[in-house]
C-alpha cells in the first residue's frame, strides 16, 4: 500500500506539513498494529519545477504528451499512479488553494475528460487562519471527482499563527485520529471497489457528454470507446461491488445533477 502526501505550501514545517506528518504518523501506526506493509511520502510541490497552464488545449485536443511545457509534471504525476491513496493537503490562500496547488489541478485538467483516478482513494484538507477552509477544500475536491478519485473526505483545520506542534495535536487530535482511520481502512479495504453515489452520479455526467460524438472531443469519444465507458450498460469505470439500491440512488441523483445544471 502506498499514500502520497501532496503539499502544496511553500512552507517545509508550516501548518500544512505538520498535519500532514500528525496524519501520516497515526495511519503508519494503524499498519504497523496490523502488520501491513505501508509506504507513505510527502511530496512538496515547492520542490517541483511546475509552469503555469497556458491554456493552449495541446493535452485536451491532441494528447497530453504533446503539452509544450516541459518541466516536473510527469514526475508528480508518475507518483500520483503509484500511490493507491493520494492526499491533497493546500493552505488556504484568499479563500482558496495556493498558487502551486492550483497550479497543478490546471495541468492536470485532461484528465476531467479522460479519467484515470478511479482505482485511487483521495482525501482533501486545508489550513488556515480561520476562513474559507470549505471553499478551498471543493476547489480541490471538484476536481478530483472529475479525475475518477473517490472521495474519502474533506477537512479544515484552523490553525492560529502562534499556535504550537502540541497545541495543534490536542486541539485536533480526535478528528486526526479519525480520518487516519478513514484513510487507513479505505486503503486497506480497497473500498474504490465501492464508489459513492456521487462517483457513481459523475460516471453517468460523464457518459452523457463522452459517449455523444457530436459533443465530445474526438480524443476523449476514442478513450470512452477503447475502455468500453460508452455502452449503455457500463454504469461506472470499473466493476463494482456497489449494492443494488446504491446504483438506482446515484441514477436519481444523475438525474437531478443534469435537471438543475447540466439540461
Ligand atoms: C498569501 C496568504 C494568504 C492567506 N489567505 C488566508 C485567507 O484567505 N483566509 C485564512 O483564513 N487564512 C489565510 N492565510 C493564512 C494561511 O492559510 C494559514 O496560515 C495556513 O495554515 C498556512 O499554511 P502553511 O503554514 O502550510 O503555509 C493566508 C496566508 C498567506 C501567506
Amino acid at each position: 500500500m502506498k499514500i502520497l502526501v501532496i503539499i502544496g505550501s511553500g512552507r517545509k514545517k508550516g501548518n500544512t506539513s505538520t498535519i500532514a506528518s500528525m496524519l501520516l504518523k497515526r495511519i503508519c501506526e494503524l499498519a504497523i498494529s496490523e502488520d501491513k506493509q505501508l509506504q507513505v511520502e510527502k511530496l512538496f510541490l515547492v520542490d517541483y519545477e511546475l509552469m503555469h497552464c497556458i491554456g493552449c488545449r495541446a493535452c485536451m485536443d491532441r494528447g497530453e504528451d504533446k503539452c509544450p511545457l516541459n518541466d516536473d509534471l510527469t514526475k508528480i504525476k508518475t507518483k500520483i499512479d503509484e500511490a493507491d491513496a493520494v492526499i491533497f493537503g493546500s493552505p488556504v490562500y484568499i479563500d482558496n488553494v495556493s498558487s502551486m496547488m492550483k497550479a497543478l489541478i490546471d495541468r492536470l485538467a485532461y484528465i476531467c475528460h479522460r479519467q484515470e483516478f478511479y482505482k485511487k482513494m483521495a482525501l482533501v484538507y486545508s489550513t488556515s487562519g480561520g476562513s474559507a477552509n470549505k471553499h478551498t477544500n471543493r476547489t480541490i475536491a471538484g476536481a478530483l471527482l472529475s479525475w475518477g478519485f473517490n472521495l474519502i473526505r474533506t477537512a479544515g483545520f484552523i490553525i492560529k499563527h502562534h499556535d504550537s506542534d502540541l497545541e495543534i495535536e490536542s486541539k485536533y487530535s480526535k478528528n486526526l485520529d479519525r480520518l487516519a482511520k478513514k484513510v487507513y481502512s479505505s486503503v486497506n479495504d480497497k473500498q474504490y471497489l465501492t464508489p459513492s453515489i456521487l462517483s457513481l452520479a459523475m460516471f453517468r455526467l460523464q457518459q452523457r457528454e463522452r459517449a455523444n460524438p457530436a459533443k465530445a472531443h474526438p480524443l476523449d469519444y476514442k478513450y470512452w470507446k477503447e475502455k468500453g465507458w460508452q455502452k449503455s450498460e457500463a454504469n461506472y469505470y470499473i466493476n463494482h461491488r456497489s449494492s443494488k439500491v446504491r446504483i438506482f440512488l446515484s441514477i436519481i441523483l444523475y438525474k437531478t445533477i443534469s435537471m438543475i445544471f447540466v439540461d
